[in-house]
């Protein structure tokens, strides 16, 4: 891989997007050794999964400008199939995903940050969906993704005028959980995703299908959903060993992801 690099440190995932010369802007190779990196990930091992960029001024500055420069109508569809299926690929990957934003996410780098689950950000991060000022849409999601994390009236405002926004403001609407120094990005995420890599994994995973099938649900379907994940779990030897572990007074349940 030449601009992709995965690390495991005990259950977390760390995927790094790493061209920095071109402010880790996402071509077709880019896209590559994401979906070929997603596909490596072993879910029984990997409880949690971080994204960040490689060097010191971006997470992910868009898709490739020069790369899409050229393409025809029908190479730029096929573009956008691809990152977007790439998204789709992180975004229902069973674990959680946390998106550590260590500076520019404009177009394709947000859109890639809003693939994940949770997103902190540097205080030196710039969000921005700049695409109708390239003369194009946002392609990778940013147009449905966007607007159901922070509504349509910011989501519109973001699109329609391509401004970018600073980290302040993506804490203001929501975007991102939270804002820390770029020296604390990674350790604050490292801390949030050990924290989730600690409780029971099976139901870890299932509260996610349960939110993510259920947000787009009615409720009554969405319900139903709830109800199918949280019985599953009775059937786990992790929630016999938390439970039983409770009414004894134990502390300290090693989940076993069983
Ligand atoms: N595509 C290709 N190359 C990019 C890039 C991108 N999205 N963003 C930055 N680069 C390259 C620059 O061309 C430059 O390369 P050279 O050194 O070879 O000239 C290098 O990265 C460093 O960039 P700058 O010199 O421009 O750095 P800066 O600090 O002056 O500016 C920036 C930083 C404001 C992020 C600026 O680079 C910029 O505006 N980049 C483009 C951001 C953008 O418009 N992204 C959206 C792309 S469209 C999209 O993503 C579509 C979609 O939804 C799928």
């Amino acid at each position: 891989m030449d601009f992709v690099k995965y690390n495991v440190e005990g259950h977390i995932g760390i995927i790094t997007i790493d061209r920095p010369k071109a402010l880790n802007a996402l071509n077709t190779q880019v896209l590559n050794e994401l979906d070929e990196t997603i596909n490596r990930i072993d879910i029984n091992q990997i409880r949690c999964v971080i994204v960040t960029g490689g060097g010191e001024k971006a997470f992910v500055a868009g898709a490739d400008i020069a790369a899409m420069s050229k393409m025809t109508k029908d190479e730029g569809q096929r573009f956008g199939k691809f990152g977007n299926d790439v998204m789709r690929k992180l975004e229902m990957l069973p674990i959680p995903t946390i998106a550590a934003v260590n500076g520019y996410a404009l177009g394709g780098g947000s859109e890639l940050a809003m693939s994940c689950d949770i997103r902190y950000c540097s205080d030196n991060a710039v969000f921005g969906m700049p695409e109708v000022s390239l003369g194009i849409t946002p392609g990778f999601g940013g147009t449905q993704r966007l607007v159901r994390i922070v509504g349509t009236g910011m989501a519109k405002e973001m699109v329609f005028s391509a401004k970018n926004i600073k980290a302040d403001k993506a804490l203001e609407i929501g975007l991102v959980n939270g804002v820390t120094t770029q020296e604390e990005l990674m350790p604050t995420v490292m801390k949030l995703a050990q924290k989730i890599a600690s409780n029971a994994p099976i139901a870890v995973r299932n509260a996610k299908r349960a939110i993510t099938d259920g947000f787009l649900a009615d409720m009554d379907h969405a319900i139903m959903i709830e109800e199918r994940c949280f019985g599953d779990c009775f059937e786990t030897e992790d929630q016999k060993e938390a439970m039983t572990a409770f009414v004894e007074k134990r502390k300290g349940v090693e989940f076993k992801n069983r």
